[in-house]
């Protein structure tokens, strides 16, 4: 049987397609379970229901960060959701959720982690005047953006870049890279040693 994972998300869920696609391609043997958003308008979510997928709009207005939660946490469970990707997912998660969920839920963060996390990381990036920038496909823990590094991509800066063409080029990276880690935690070869995320042992790199 197939494994399943859901994604949750705010925005316009270029990320949800990259995963899809891969699905769809047979690069990643899992099944989208469902789709749930914060935002009844977000492209995301609109573009989920069109491929037919399950997607679910859960009301944020007038309910603590746990009630939400508990609500999502409910909806996962109903389907045996065993993996949780958020893509652009606007909101910190409960402490509640990062129980219920405590190794099985993946964040992707347009930055090389611990280097600028929160928002707008692109833009923070191409302020500070690095050369090189990249994403970073990490475990989510009570922190925002803190938890353990699965895999990491780099770009380099260019002087003529502004911070929309640096976004651009770090989303190309954040495509290959999310559905890539999704398929290492579904094939259980990685370990979590401390801080560190390794290959388990005999596994091929
Ligand atoms: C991506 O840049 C991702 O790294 C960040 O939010 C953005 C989501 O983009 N967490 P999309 O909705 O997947 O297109």
């Amino acid at each position: 049987m197939k494994k399943k994972i859901a994604i949750l998300l705010s925005g316009r869920g270029s990320n949800f397609l990259a995963i899809s696609g891969a699905i769809e391609r047979g690069e990643l043997d899992a099944e989208i379970a469902c789709v749930i958003s914060d935002r009844a308008d977000a492209p995301g979510l609109a573009k989920a229901r069109e491929i037919g997928y399950d997607a679910i709009f859960i009301e944020p207005k007038g309910k603590s960060r746990e009630e939400f939660d508990r609500l999502v946490v409910e909806e996962l469970k109903k389907r045996n959701v065993e993996l949780v990707c958020l893509a652009g997912f606007m909101r910190i998660l409960s402490p509640y959720f990062v129980s219920e969920y405590r190794g099985r839920i993946l964040n992707i963060h347009p930055a090389l982690l611990p280097a600028f996390p929160g928002l707008e990381a692109q833009r923070q990036a191409w302020e500070h005047g690095v050369k090189y920038s990249g994403c970073t496909v990490h475990f989510v823990d009570e922190g925002v953006d803190t938890g353990p590094i699965l895999l990491q991509a780099v770009v380099p800066v260019y002087d003529h870049d502004t911070p929309e063409t640096l976004a651009a080029r770090i989303l190309e990276e954040e495509h290959k890279l999310y559905p890539r880690a999704i398929a290492l935690v579904l094939e259980d070869r990685l370990e979590i040693v401390g801080r560190r995320v390794l290959l388990k042992k005999g596994q091929a790199k």
